[in-house]
C-alpha cells in the first residue's frame, strides 16, 4: 500500500470513529516529530504494540479485502504464564461496507467482537479441524453471553449492540453489510506474531510504499521514528 493511501485511510477512520462518538486516546494523534522526542515513557505503546494498524492482508485491494485497526491496550504475551497483570486486549476497527477481513482463527485468543455502531456485521463461524482446515460440526457459541448452535459456516449478524464470543480454534470471517462498521474487539492479550492462523494464504501485514510523508505512525513505524531526535 502507498503511504498516501494509508494517510488518507486514517483520515477517513478517524471522522468514521468521531462520527459514531468514539475517542482515540492522545498518542493516536502524535506526529512523527512528536515520536522522535518521545522517550521510555512511551515504551508501553511500542512494545506492546499500541495504536495503528492498517492492512490490505498483502493483497492489494483494500477496500475489498482490508481492515483498520486501532489497538488502545494491550498486555505482554510474557504475563500469560505468570497469570497476572494485563491479561487482555482491546480494540477498535472500521470495517467498511462490503469489506472482509478474511477466514481465521486463534491458537490462543479468545476474543468478544462487538458491533459498536454503523452497519450490521457478519461474522461467518466454522470449528477447524485437527489439520486446521474448515469443520462440518455445527458451532455452539455465545452471542451476547447467549447459547446458541449454528451449522458450520453460517453468517450471524449483528446489529450495533450486539456481540458474539469466538473461542481459540473457530474459524471466523467479517464483513460490514452495506453501511460501514465501528467494531469492538475485547480478548486475552494479543500476538499478531504467533497467533492468526488464516485459511487462505494472505498476509497478516501490508507492505508499504513511502511516497508521502506519514500523517500518524502505524505501530510497525515506531522503531524508525521513536526517541531518534
Ligand atoms: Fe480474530
Amino acid at each position: 500500500m502507498k503511504r498516501s493511501e494509508i494517510n488518507q485511510i486514517m483520515r477517513a477512520a478517524d471522522a468514521f470513529f468521531r462520527s459514531q462518538n468514539f475517542h482515540l486516546p492522545p498518542f493516536a494523534y502524535w506526529s512523527p516529530d512528536e515520536w522522535r522526542k518521545k522517550g521510555p515513557e512511551a515504551d508501553e505503546i511500542v512494545q506492546h504494540r499500541l495504536g495503528w494498524d492498517i492492512t490490505d492482508f498483502g493483497r492489494g485491494r483494500f477496500c475489498k479485502c482490508g481492515l483498520v485497526i486501532f489497538t488502545i491496550r494491550n498486555g505482554a504475551v510474557a504475563d500469560l504464564q505468570a497469570g497476572r497483570g494485563k491479561l487482555y486486549c482491546e480494540k477498535i476497527l472500521m470495517l467498511q461496507h462490503d469489506q472482509v477481513c478474511p477466514m481465521h482463527f486463534h491458537w490462543q485468543k479468545m476474543e468478544d467482537i462487538i458491533n459498536r455502531g454503523g452497519g450490521d456485521l457478519h461474522v461467518q463461524v466454522y470449528h477447524s479441524t485437527p489439520a486446521e482446515d474448515v469443520d462440518d460440526r455445527p458451532v455452539t457459541l455465545r452471542v451476547d453471553g447467549v447459547l446458541r448452535t449454528v451449522d458450520a459456516g453460517t453468517a450471524i449478524r449483528l446489529q450495533p449492540g450486539e456481540s458474539i464470543t469466538i473461542l481459540p480454534g473457530c474459524y471466523h470471517k467479517l464483513w460490514g453489510w452495506r453501511h460501514d462498521v465501528l467494531m469492538g474487539e475485547v480478548s486475552l492479550v494479543n500476538d499478531d506474531d504467533r497467533d492468526n492462523r488464516f485459511l487462505a494464504s494472505v498476509g497478516r501485514f501490508a507492505t508499504i510504499e513511502e511516497d508521502e510523508r506519514p500523517l500518524f505512525l502505524l505501530r510497525d513505524d515506531y522503531e524508525r521514528f521513536w526517541g531518534k531526535d
